[in-house]
């Protein structure tokens, strides 16, 4: 029986933060080692972006364990300006391969996603993001072409 007709509450969680420190490669493997582990445990799935010092999250999972989970990641000292942009139900997990995928998309490929041309060429961040480009952001990475920078 699939979660979703086994009565699971499923729900996402979409954040953005400012990192207080510059994570190194070996520092992000390190952080995506211990979340990819945890999440593992919980059931939780999603994607992590960091491009020039932000943050971009989505968490997808039962919603109590997706609401700790954020609330444990949201007092981590290594970021700060924690925004939640989006938390709702969702049908399906959008990223169910993916324990916590992560890309390190560049600015530059961002700005060709349709309709946030404009907020990537200009000096505006994760953080900044409202939700319907929050939005258009998620749908580019759910249809194909942007997939497959998610390692
Ligand atoms: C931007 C960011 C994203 C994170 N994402 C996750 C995550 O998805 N899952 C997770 O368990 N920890 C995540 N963490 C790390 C947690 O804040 C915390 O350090 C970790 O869960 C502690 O793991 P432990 O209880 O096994 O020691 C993240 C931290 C940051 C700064």
């Amino acid at each position: 029986m699939s979660e979703e007709q086994n009565q699971v509450e499923l729900v996402h969680c979409i954040y953005a933060s400012a990192s207080t420190v510059s994570f190194t490669k070996d520092e992000i493997t390190e952080l995506l080692a211990i979340a990819q582990r945890n999440n593992g445990a919980l059931g939780v799935t999603g994607m992590l972006l960091y491009e020039d010092g932000s943050f971009f999250q989505v968490l997808e999972g039962e919603k109590e364990t997706v609401s700790a989970l954020f609330k444990k990641i949201a007092l981590d000292k290594r970021h700060s300006k924690v925004i939640k942009i989006i938390q709702e139900p969702i049908q399906e997990r959008a990223f169910s391969n993916w324990t916590m995928g992560y890309s390190g998309i560049t600015r530059y490929e961002l700005s060709a996603i349709d309709g946030l041309n404009d907020f990537f060429t200009s000096k505006q961040c994760y953080t900044d993001l409202d939700q319907g480009r929050t939005k258009k952001l998620l749908e580019a990475f759910k249809s194909g072409k942007w997939r497959t920078s998610i390692k």
